[in-house]
């Protein structure tokens, strides 16, 4: 826990987004340790939410993990079957974590950001896909 409280002591003196992603890249290796000491289960809730709204079959359901940092919400949608999942954040420290779980297709060094040209063109990709899904099927 003292690493969770340093991190929010350092939070205060932060003025930019790339101050922030800074902090998180330098706390990247021990932040899964450190949360796991403040029994963090933010990840279990939102991959439960995504099974109820997804209670079929969900192989081909693309899912973007946004601010997907270490991976720990990919980690549990793979674990209730997920397998078409990216991730995006801006922290290469974070992202680089998140890459050893094997369990992202792309992996997405940006902010999110609505005007965001990497993210149109992510949205691009998906929509062309299932269009061509949707010819084909
Ligand atoms: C508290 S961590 C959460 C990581 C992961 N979702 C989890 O539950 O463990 C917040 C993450 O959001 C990322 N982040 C911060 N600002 C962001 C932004 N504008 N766009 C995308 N990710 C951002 C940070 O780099 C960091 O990895």
């Amino acid at each position: 826990m003292e690493n969770v409280n340093k991190f929010y002591e350092e939070c205060e003196k932060i003025r930019t987004r790339e101050e922030m992603t800074h902090l998180y890249d330098s706390w990247s290796t021990l932040y899964e340790k450190d949360l796991n000491y403040a029994d963090y289960r933010g990840p279990f809730m939102v991959a439960n939410a995504l099974a109820v709204l997804y209670p079929g079959p969900c192989e081909n359901v693309h899912v973007l993990d946004v601010a997907a940092g270490t991976g720990l919400v990919g980690e549990q949608l793979a674990k209730r079957g997920f397998i078409k999942i990216d991730a995006l954040d801006p922290s290469e420290g974070m992202l680089a974590k998140a890459k050893e779980k094997d369990i992202y297709q792309t992996l997405i060094c940006a902010y999110f950001d609505e005007n965001n040209l990497i993210l149109q063109q992510y949205t691009g990709k998906h929509e062309q896909t299932s269009r061509k899904a949707k010819a084909y099927g």
